[in-house]
C-alpha cells in the first residue's frame, strides 16, 4: 500500500531545527525518512538535534546561520547545497518574542523581532526556494505562524504584527509558487512552553491561556510532528497550499 506520508529520497531544510518547536518538528520529519538539515544559529545545539536523529536512524547535518543575515542564509544554502544537492522541503521555524507594552517598545526591540520573524523568513524563502525553482524541484514549505497572526495576542505587540505578516507572506508565495509545483502553507500553533516565551509565561498568562483553551493544557512539541509531515508530503497534502493549519487545542475555537 502506498505510504501517504513517506518522505524517503526527500531532504528538507529546517531553519531554527535547534528550537523546541523546530527540532521536534525535523525529528518527524526525518523519522518519515527525510534527509534533514538543521540549520541553527547556534551550530552546537544545532548538534545535538543531528545526534538526536541519528540515534533513531536518520539522516541529518547541522548547518550555521543567522536569518537577519542575507549573506549567511546564503552561506549556509551553498553548504547544504554540496551535502545535499537540493531541498524539497524548508521548514521556518526561527522566531523570538518580547512583552514590552507598546508605548515602552524601542524601536531597536521592534526592528530585530521583525527581522527575524518577518523579514528573516521573507529573505530564507527568497534564498532556499529560489534554489528549488532555479532546479525545477517541486516541494513543500512550511512556516511557523501564531495564534496571535489572526486576532492579536495582549502584551505580545511585535510578535503579533510580524506574524500577522507572515500569514501574508505565506499566502502570497502560494499564489507565486503554485505553478512551480512548490506549496506553501503555515502551521498555528498554540501555546507549547519554549524558550522565546519562557518569560512572558507567568501565572496570571497560564490561566488566561488556560481558559482559552478548551483542552485545557499545554502542546507538546511531538504534536506538531503530524501536521508538518502532512504538510511536507506531496502526496499526502497535494492539494493543499495557502493553508493556515491551527494545532492549538481549540483555541482559536474559543470566546466566552
Ligand atoms: N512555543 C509556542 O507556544 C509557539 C506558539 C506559536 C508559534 N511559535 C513559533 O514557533 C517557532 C519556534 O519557536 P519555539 O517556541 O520552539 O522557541 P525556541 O526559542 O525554542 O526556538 C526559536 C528558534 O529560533 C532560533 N532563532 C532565533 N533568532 C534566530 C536568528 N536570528 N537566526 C536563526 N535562528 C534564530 C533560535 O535559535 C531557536 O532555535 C517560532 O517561530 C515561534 O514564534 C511558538
Amino acid at each position: 500500500m502506498t505510504n501517504l506520508f513517506d518522505l524517503t529520497g526527500k531532504t528538507a531544510v529546517a531553519i531554527g531545527g535547534n528550537g523546541v518547536l523546530g527540532s521536534a518538528m525535523a525529528k518527524g520529519l526525518a523519522s518519515h525518512g527525510a534527509k534533514v538539515a538543521i540549520v541553527g544559529r547556534n551550530l552546537e545545539t544545532a548538534e545535538q538535534v543531528v545526534n538526536e536523529i541519528a540515534e533513531n536512524g536518520g539522516e541529518a547535518k547541522a548547518f550555521a546561520a543567522d536569518v537577519s543575515s542575507k549573506d549567511s542564509l546564503i552561506q549556509a544554502a551553498n553548504d547544504i547545497e554540496q551535502w545535499s544537492g537540493g531541498w524539497d522541503i524548508l521548514l521556518n521555524a526561527p522566531g523570538t518574542n518580547s512583552a514590552t507594552p507598546f508605548f515602552e517598545l524601542d524601536m531597536d526591540e521592534y526592528d530585530k523581532i521583525m527581522n527575524i520573524n518577518l523579514k528573516g523568513i521573507v529573505m530564507t524563502c527568497q534564498v532556499f526556494a529560489k534554489r528549488m525553482l532555479e532546479q525545477e524541484r517541486k516541494g513543500s514549505i512550511i512556516n511557523i505562524s501564531s495564534v496571535s497572526s489572526t486576532t492579536p495576542l495582549s502584551r505580545v505587540f511585535t510578535y503579533s504584527v510580524s506574524k500577522a505578516g507572515l500569514n501574508s507572506v505565506t499566502q502570497f508565495l502560494a499564489r507565486e509558487f503554485a505553478p512551480h509545483g512548490i506549496r506553501v502553507n503555515a502551521i498555528i500553533p498554540g501555546f507549547f512552553p519554549a524558550e522565546q516565551n519562557r518569560k512572558i509565561l507567568d501565572k496570571e498568562r497560564i490561566e488566561s491561556i488556560m481558559s482559552h483553551t478548551p483542552m485545557n493544557r499545554f502542546g507538546e512539541a511531538e504534536e506538531l510532528q503530524g501536521a508538518t509531515v502532512w504538510l511536507a508530503s506531496d502526496k499526502a497534502s497535494s492539494f493543499v497550499t495557502g493553508a493556515l493549519i491551527r494545532v492549538d487545542g481549540g483555541f482559536g475555537a474559543m470566546t466566552i
